[in-house]
């Protein structure tokens, strides 16, 4: 089958790899029909290519049809249609009953010391091969897969599988009061749904970008945006705008690759120079995140206000601002998203008549595997206005 495979920094490839077959007694073996490209893949494309092997599969936004199931798969039948979670996860062990998928104590990828294995998200994650492919093995499928019905175009289901539950986690997380204000940092894909999210359960949002697309598509749908290269101080400006004391929660929507951090961003640089095994141990131990975000949701949250991040850190010693956290009393929570914690409620939205939360036209480019390489570096570069991409197989 054809498949997106991971070479190195900035390189990826449509290569030819084996399909993939039924190992276990739950696999099932779905044919994708539509695959996400997500900001986490642009981690792996850039910074976290220490822990991955070139071949790689990449990919963890998946639907499609069931095309064959294992004797265990109960429940999964030939022919549905079918969104599986980015995380592998079997629904039934303590973790995934608290609801905390992306902890699952059958998949938890212990030699790495991380919690649940992930599709196409390199070896910290169980090096599982991912969904931008052809043909994907779904582990798992027994409980994973999301049966959705018939009818609809395939984006109204397609984001389930990541970017709706994350986004819905990411609002959930940040325990906005109501009346309250929502500051999101960063306007892709995630911060956008996590404006729409919010804004649909009542609450006021600010969002803050630094690209005029993006901020012109988010302000096209009423949301109300600070552009980061217009002002000096985002946490003054958002305090100007809330009566002088910071918005009740802050949603981080940006992670480690975040615009503004000069210096690191030159330690970035000098990392990737590095031979392979010494910067995946650097990594581990030093850390090498760009901060920015976090700092400005440190600084633009109320006293006793709620930061989530959502946006994904992965140094390991990074400083944080501790002295500031503890005096403000702020609460940080964060995590990949629960995935099937928040399906229930959020498929009400997607299977109704208005598509409330615009998943009918949020993707801004659908194309074959083979355009691949084109599609991560113009996300990358936020070239040709690419927004989200889908890769229809
Ligand atoms: N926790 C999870 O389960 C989960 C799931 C999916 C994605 N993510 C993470 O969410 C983050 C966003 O993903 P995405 O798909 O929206 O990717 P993206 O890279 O398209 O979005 C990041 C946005 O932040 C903007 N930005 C950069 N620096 C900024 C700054 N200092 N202030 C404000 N905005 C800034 C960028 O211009 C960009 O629009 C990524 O870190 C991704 O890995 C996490
Ligand atoms: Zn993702
Ligand atoms: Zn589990």
């Amino acid at each position: 089958m054809k498949a997106v495979t991971w070479h190195g920094r900035r390189d990826v490839r449509v290569e030819d790899v084996p399909d993939p077959t039924i190992q276990e007694p739950n696999d099932a073996i779905v044919r994708i029909t539509s695959s996400g490209l997500c900001g986490s893949d642009l981690h792996l494309y850039e910074t976290l290519g220490p822990f991955m092997t070139a071949g790689d599969v990449l990919g963890h936004e998946p639907m499609g049809i069931v095309e064959e199931v294992g004797p265990q798969a109960d429940g999964l039948a030939v022919g549905d249609r079918v969104v599986m979670p980015f995380q592998i996860c079997c629904g039934h062990c303590w973790m995934c009953q608290q609801g905390l998928h992306t902890q699952c104590e059958t998949t938890q990828v212990r030699d790495q010391g991380m919690g649940a294995a992930l599709f196409g998200y390199s070896k910290l994650y169980g090096a599982v091969p991912g969904a931008q492919a052809e043909y994907l093995r779904v582990p798992q499928a027994q409980f994973m897969p999301i049966k959705v019905p018939e009818g609809p175009p395939d984006e109204r289901f397609l984001y389930l599988s990541d970017v709706l539950p994350t986004a819905w986690q990411a609002v959930a997380y940040a325990d906005v009061p109501k009346d309250g204000t929502l500051l999101v940092l960063g306007l892709g894909p995630v911060g956008e749904m996590a404006c729409r999210v919010a804004a649909h359960q009542g609450f006021r949002v600010i969002a803050v970008e630094l690209e005029a697309e993006r901020i012109a598509r988010a302000q096209a749908r009423g949301t109300e945006v600070i552009d980061l290269s217009a002002v000096d101080d985002v946490a003054e400006e958002v305090r100007s705008r809330t009566q002088g004391r910071g918005a009740d929660a802050v949603v981080d929507a940006v992670g480690m690759e975040a615009h503004g951090s000069p210096v690191s961003k030159m330690g970035q640089t000098l990392f990737n120079m590095l031979p392979k095994k010494v910067s995946a141990a650097v990594m581990e131990r030093a850390g090498s995140d760009r901060m920015t975000a976090i700092y400005t949701a440190i600084d633009a949250v109320r006293r006793g206000g709620t930061v989530s991040l959502i946006g994904i850190y992965g140094g390991q010693s990074d400083p944080v601002p501790m002295l500031t956290m503890f005096d403000k009393q702020i609460q940080l929570r964060m995590g990949q998203a629960n995935v099937m914690r928040w399906v229930d409620d959020i498929m009400p939205l997607v299977t109704g008549p208005d598509d409330p939360l615009g998943t009918e036209e949020f993707a801004t480019h659908r194309v074959p595997l083979d355009e691949a390489p084109t599609a991560y570096a113009d996300f990358q570069t936020k070239t040709d206005d690419t927004f989200k991409v889908v890769f229809k197989p």
